[in-house]
C-alpha cells in the first residue's frame, strides 16, 4: 500500500494475539505498523512484533525492489516494533539505525546490541536530508514510553506518530475507529496526557496531513477530528454527556438497583448510560466509559468490610491512569454491615478534580422502598 508516492505501507496484521501488553482483549487483532521511505536515500520507520519479522521483511524487500536501506529509524524501542531491528541490521549491513540516546540505552538492555559505529543519535528537532526530503524528529517523551520520538516528512506532510494515534484492531478487519482509539489510548497512554499535550502543541506548528501511526489505519482524511479528540483526551475533558456505571453484583440485587437506576437516568433525559459489570466485562472498556463521560457511579456489594475486589481493582486502574475531573456517586449494598461506599470513596479521594454526588445510595440486601427512592433521589442529583 503506497501512503504517499515515496512512502510505502510494508506493516503486519496480528489474529493470533490473545492478549496485547499481556492484558488487553484484542478481538479484532493488532497491526504492527511500519513504512519505507523512498527518496536518494532509502528509510525504514521501525520494525513489527517478533512472530513476524519473515513477512516484514517480504513487504520491505517487495517495496525496496532492489534498492538497499541506508537507515533504520526507531521512533519506539518497546518490542511491539523493535523485536527485529538485529535481524534487520544483519539483513543490512550498510544501513545505520537512528534513534534517541534512550532508545540505544534500550536497545543495549533488550538485545545486547549498541551499534556503536552503525548508529547516529538524534535529539528534538534534529534533521536527517534524505536527498529530496528532510525528516525532522520531534521528542515525545512518555508517549508511551522516555525514549520516544515522532519524525515528520516535510516533503509530503506526514507525520509519523509512533504509538499516539493508534488503536487496538487488524487492518484487514473493519470497524469504527474512536471506539478502539480511545481505549488504547486510555489504557496504554492515559496516564500521560501532559506529555501528550506538550506533543500536540509541537505538532500543532506543522502541516499535517498525513498520520502514520505504529498501530492503526494511516489517517489521511478529516484530521481535525483525530487531533481534536486528542486534545480533549490529553486534557482529561469529558468527550460526550452521559454517565458510566460500573458495578459488582453477587446475586443479582444490586445489578437491579444499577438497572433501575439507568432507566432513571434515561427517563429524566442523560443522553448516555454506559453500564459495565466490572466481573465479566472487559476493564479497559469500563475504563474508557469512565473516561469518555462526565460522570461515574461506582456501584458495589460490601465484601470483608470493603469494596468488591474488582471494584478495588477498578478503582486501582483509574488510579494508576490519573482519572480525574469528574463528578462521582457511590450505590453500595450490604446485608448487616454497608461500608463499600465509605471504602470505594477513600480510595477516590486519590484522584484530583473530582466532584462527589450526594446522596450515597444504600441497599440492605435487595432492593426496598426506601432504597428505591434513594436510587430516585441519585439520578435527579446526576442529571
Ligand atoms: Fe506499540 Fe508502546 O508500543
Amino acid at each position: 500500500m503506497n501512503v504517499t508516492d515515496s512512502i510505502t505501507y510494508i506493516g503486519v496484521n496480528d489474529h493470533e494475539l490473545d492478549l496485547f501488553e499481556g492484558q488487553y482483549d484484542v478481538p479484532n487483532g493488532m497491526a504492527y505498523n511500519s513504512y519505507v521511505i523512498r527518496d536518494e536515500k532509502v528509510a525504514v520507520m521501525d520494525t513489527v512484533d517478533a512472530n513476524f519479522g519473515s513477512e516484514w521483511l517480504g513487504n520491505l524487500a517487495a517495496a525496496l525492489d532492489g534498492a538497499a536501506p541506508d537507515y533504520l529509524i526507531v521512533q519506539h524501542m518497546e518490542p511491539d516494533h523493535s523485536a527485529n531491528i538485529t535481524r534487520f541490521m544483519s539483513a543490512f549491513p550498510n544501513a545505520q539505525m537512528i534513534a534517541t540516546a534512550k532508545a540505544f540505552d534500550m536497545l543495549a538492555n533488550f538485545y545486547g546490541e549498541t551499534y556503536e559505529d552503525r548508529r547516529i543519535i538524534v535529539k528534538d528537532g534534529d534533521e536527517l536530508s534524505l536527498g529530496g526530503r528532510t525528516l525532522r524528529f520531534v521528542a515525545a517523551p512518555m508517549v508511551h514510553w522516555p525514549e520516544v520520538m515522532f519524525t515528520y516528512d516535510e516533503a509530503d506532510k506526514v507525520l509519523f506518530s509512533a504509538d499516539a494515534f493508534g488503536k487496538f484492531g487488524a487492518l484487514d478487519v473493519e470497524e469504527d475507529w474512536a471506539c478502539e482509539a480511545r481505549r488504547y489510548y486510555f489504557g496504554i497512554v492515559g496516564k500521560f496526557g501532559k506529555q501528550v499535550q506538550g506533543v500536540l502543541a509541537k505538532a500543532a506548528a506543522l502541516d499535517i496531513q498525513t498520520i502514520c501511526p505504529l498501530h492503526g489505519p494511516v489517517l489521511t482524511e478529516n484530521l481535525d477530528y483525530y487531533l481534536g479528540l486528542y486534545k480533549t483526551w490529553a486534557a482529561y475533558e469529558v468527550e460526550t454527556e452521559g454517565v458510566a456505571i460500573a458495578y459488582c453484583s453477587v446475586y443479582g440485587h444490586t445489578k437491579e438497583a444499577v438497572e433501575l437506576l439507568a432507566h432513571e437516568l434515561e427517563q429524566a433525559g442523560c443522553p448516555k448510560v454506559a453500564v459495565s459489570d466490572l466481573a465479566r466485562d472487559d476493564m479497559a472498556e469500563a475504563m474508557e466509559d469512565a473516561f469518555r463521560y462526565g460522570t461515574l457511579v461506582l456501584v458495589s456489594t460490601t465484601y470483608n468490610a470493603d469494596m468488591f475486589p474488582f471494584m478495588k481493582s477498578f478503582i486501582d486502574h483509574l488510579i494508576d491512569h490519573a482519572y480525574q475531573n469528574r463528578r462521582v456517586a457511590f450505590m453500595e449494598n450490604g446485608s448487616w454491615a454497608p461500608t463499600a461506599a465509605k471504602a470505594m470513596r477513600a480510595k477516590m479521594e486519590a484522584c484530583k478534580g473530582i466532584e462527589f454526588i450526594e446522596p450515597v445510595v444504600t441497599i440492605k440486601s435487595a432492593l426496598s422502598d426506601e432504597s428505591r427512592a434513594a436510587v430516585r433521589e441519585l439520578a435527579t442529583a446526576l442529571v
